[in-house]
């Protein structure tokens, strides 16, 4: 597996980061996950727009944002994922310096890490009859909206889940459901879509976006607002979405069905149209 670091193309185990890198010592980076659909890039303009504003928001000077595309699509070329699924990750971290907790000056270069990986998607046993999700107290810091990999928070939740026997967490900050440990929350209510605003609160997800697009192009209203925790058994249906996630259903929250534990026909409606558009 060839991987690009720092302006090399070289085997993933001669990849290697020093031991100041701000990212190891910090968290002080960012990246993206970005899908590959039968050997095709999916979504990466928006992706690369989120990753310009995080890197703008973190004040790091990274300005090779436009090589990251031809550096993705090499990668795909070089290990042979020009067919079937895979996920492009790219991280940029402020670069490596001796630790203090302010910005190395004179500025260091950035690290920029991208990896093309095949991508097993999952059963799709889990988009037809959906998911089971925990709750989980949101411990996270207030600029959920940068996509840093400072994602100890998103960890945790997520290993909760695991050994709960749930595919995802949902994060609740006062009383509100905001979104999972790795993707976004939809719920419907009577004929209306509803999802957390985007704000400082969630990251705002591609899959996201897509998904609020769909709605409008099917005429299904929107609203972003506030699910409260302790309404969501009085949804009609919900359900995730994400790079990796796609729009899946959840049809139990903490051993709650979610109306009769199956996924509900906006969710099918949306699913299908998402397909279409990959
Ligand atoms: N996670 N919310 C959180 C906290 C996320 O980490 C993600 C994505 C999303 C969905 O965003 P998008 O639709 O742009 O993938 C929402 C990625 C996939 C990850 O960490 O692996």
């Amino acid at each position: 597996m060839l991987v690009y670091l720092n302006g090399q193309y070289l085997p993933l185990e001669e990849a290697r980061v020093p031991v100041e890198d701000r990212g190891f010592l910090f968290a002080d980076g960012l990246y993206e996950v970005i899908r590959v659909y039968n050997g095709r890039i999916f979504a990466l303009e928006p992706h690369l727009r989120r990753l310009a504003d995080g890197l703008r928001a973190l004040r790091i000077g990274f300005t090779g944002l436009d090589e990251l595309g031809p550096i993705a699509e090499r990668l795909l070329d070089e290990n042979g994922l020009r067919s079937g699924d895979a996920t492009i990750y790219i991280q940029v971290t402020r670069g490596a310096a001796p630790r203090a907790h302010a910005f190395p000056s004179p500025d260091v270069p950035p690290t920029v890490y991208v990896a093309a990986r095949p991508f097993t998607p999952y059963p799709a046993a889990y988009y037809e009859n959906g998911v089971k999700a925990i709750t989980v107290p949101d411990t996270r810091w207030t600029r959920c909206d940068i996509k840093t990999v400072a994602l100890i928070a998103n960890v945790l939740a997520n290993q909760q889940a695991k050994e709960a026997g749930a595919f995802e967490a949902l994060f609740v900050r006062d009383g509100v459901v905001i979104e999972g440990s790795h993707s976004n929350l939809f719920a419907v209510f009577g004929d209306t879509l509803v999802t957390y605003p985007a704000s400082n609160y969630i990251l705002a997800g591609i899959t996201r976006s897509i998904v609020l697009d769909i709605a409008a192009e099917l005429g299904i209203p929107v609203r972003q607002g506030p699910i409260l925790a302790d309404q969501l058994f009085a949804a009609g249906e919900l359900f995730l979405s994400g790079t990796t996630t796609e729009v899946m259903p959840v049809v139990q929250v903490d051993g709650r069905p979610i109306a009769d534990g199956r996924p509900g026909p906006v969710t099918q409606r949306i699913q299908r149209a998402f397909r279409e558009r990959i």
